[in-house]
């Protein structure tokens, strides 16, 4: 089923929105997303399923000193939150239409990444399904490549049982990263834990939520605690 955000006002993404066929030739080769920024040198943060982009455009206004990059396989949100940040003019924000487990799995550099946002990702309920699931073991160890050195994950959600299953996968690999209670960004508003468009939705429905924060341990570390 196709559906429109825009009440046919139509989406320009042009500079602000890149799809996957358009980065640079995939070839096994590694890519740095730094370098998709006019300014490749400042920190840099990554968000999976950026939705509609409220905290990268919320967010990207108050630290416009960070490069922040939203991957989002839905067209339709990819091409909204693209235009919304060229629609605030946000040159620290750019969206990616990729599937953000593949692009950490084969397409990041290693130690590119200063903090990585998960926030409500899909928490898809069946048993049969929690393989499509962001967090899986495998991705914590991406996670763990792509980060730099002391870089962390956020992770929130609403769903009682994908927190649990983030706290399997958080004890799981202690040796990866150390679990630290959450703390919202500059940008979240008063009382919110992130302030997205889901978190809005869902507190008008009453629902709690869940929040943890990773720390990348270094290897050294990892080799010591072993
Ligand atoms: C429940 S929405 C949450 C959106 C936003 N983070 C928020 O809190 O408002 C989850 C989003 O993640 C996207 N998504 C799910 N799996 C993804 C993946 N592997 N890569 C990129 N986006 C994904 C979905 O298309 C959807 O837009």
């Amino acid at each position: 089923m196709s559906f429109s955000l825009s009440r046919g006002r139509g989406y320009d993404t042009s500079g602000f929105g890149l799809e996957a066929e358009d980065l640079p030739t995939w070839d096994g080769a590694v890519l740095d997303p730094r370098c998709l920024f006019a300014a490749p040198d400042l920190p840099f943060e990554l968000e999976i399923g950026s939705g509609k982009g409220t905290f990268l455009v919320q967010q990207g206004a108050v630290k416009q000193d960070t490069n922040f990059l939203g991957i989002e396989w839905s067209r339709e949100f990819f091409r909204y939150a693209a235009d919304r940040a060229r629609r605030n003019q946000l040159s620290n924000v750019r969206l990616l239409h990729d599937n953000g487990r593949e692009f950490l799995q084969h397409k990041c550099a290693a130690g590119v990444v200063d903090v990585l946002h998960l926030y409500f990702t899909d928490p898809w309920p069946k048993t049969r399904h929690h393989k499509r699931r962001v967090v899986q073991d495998e991705t914590m160890a991406h996670m763990h490549r792509v980060l730099k050195p002391g870089g962390v994950v956020h992770l929130v959600t609403d769903h009682v049982d994908l927190w649990a299953w983030y706290q399997d996968h958080a004890e799981r690999h202690t040796h990866l990263f150390e679990h630290q209670p959450f703390s919202p960004p500059a940008s979240a508003g008063d009382g919110e834990v992130v302030g997205t468009n889901f978190e809005r939705k869902y507190r008008r429905e009453g629902r709690a939520f869940h929040a943890m924060s990773l720390f990348r341990r270094s290897v050294e570390e990892s080799n010591c605690a072993s």
